[in-house]
């Protein structure tokens, strides 16, 4: 589709999909609803496609959102078979969050270091590019974790959208 008047915002996201090892690791895209944020980003998912990239999305549902995990489970979902090489405890904890293990409640740290482990070990068999959209919507769960990893990803060769708000406080 041809976008009108976003040239500026798509050599931004362009410089992201082109160079996350080089140290641009995160775009937050704000705007008003129906601004056209997810067109913009669809441009740039299309970019990174093109341009080698691997792409993992979630997108927040509000009838989720009380669903602990299920955004995490969006993202994780099709790289779920590397979980079998994390060390056991967060391995065991990623698995119990994605209901994929019968088990209690898992440790958040460890769900959220594993969510880490596996997408930096992703990332460096093909470069990744996260993008989580409607971020307010996500269940608290699963914000916290992308919040944990997107602190920890500047080091990894992994980009990261989110919008259109800040996770929430
Ligand atoms: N720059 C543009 N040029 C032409 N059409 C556009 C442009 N930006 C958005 N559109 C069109 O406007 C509509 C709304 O855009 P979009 O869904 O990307 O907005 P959004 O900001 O993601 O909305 P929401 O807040 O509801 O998620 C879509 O039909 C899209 O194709
Ligand atoms: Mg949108």
């Amino acid at each position: 589709m041809q976008l009108f008047g976003r040239e500026a915002e798509l050599k931004g996201l362009g410089e992201l999909v082109d160079g996350p090892a080089a140290g641009c690791a995160g775009v937050l895209i704000q705007g008003e609803p129906g601004v056209g944020k997810s067109a913009v980003v669809a441009e740039a998912v299309a970019a990174a496609t093109v341009g080698g990239l691997r792409v993992l999305r979630t997108t927040g549902v509000e009838a989720e959102r009380n669903f602990a995990y299920a955004g995490l489970h969006q993202l994780i979902f099709p790289v779920r078979a590397g979980a079998d090489t994390l060390p056991a405890p967060q391995r065991s904890a990623l698995w119990a969050a994605l209901g994929l293990a019968d088990a209690a409640e898992p440790n958040a740290y460890l769900v959220g270091l594993a969510a880490l482990t596996l997408l930096a070990e992703e990332a460096a068999a093909k470069p990744l590019l996260i993008v989580a959209e409607d971020v307010h919507w996500l269940d608290r769960e699963s914000a916290d974790v992308l919040a944990f990893v997107a602190r920890r990803i500047e080091s990894e060769p992994i980009g990261a959208y989110s919008w259109p708000a800040a996770l929430p406080a």
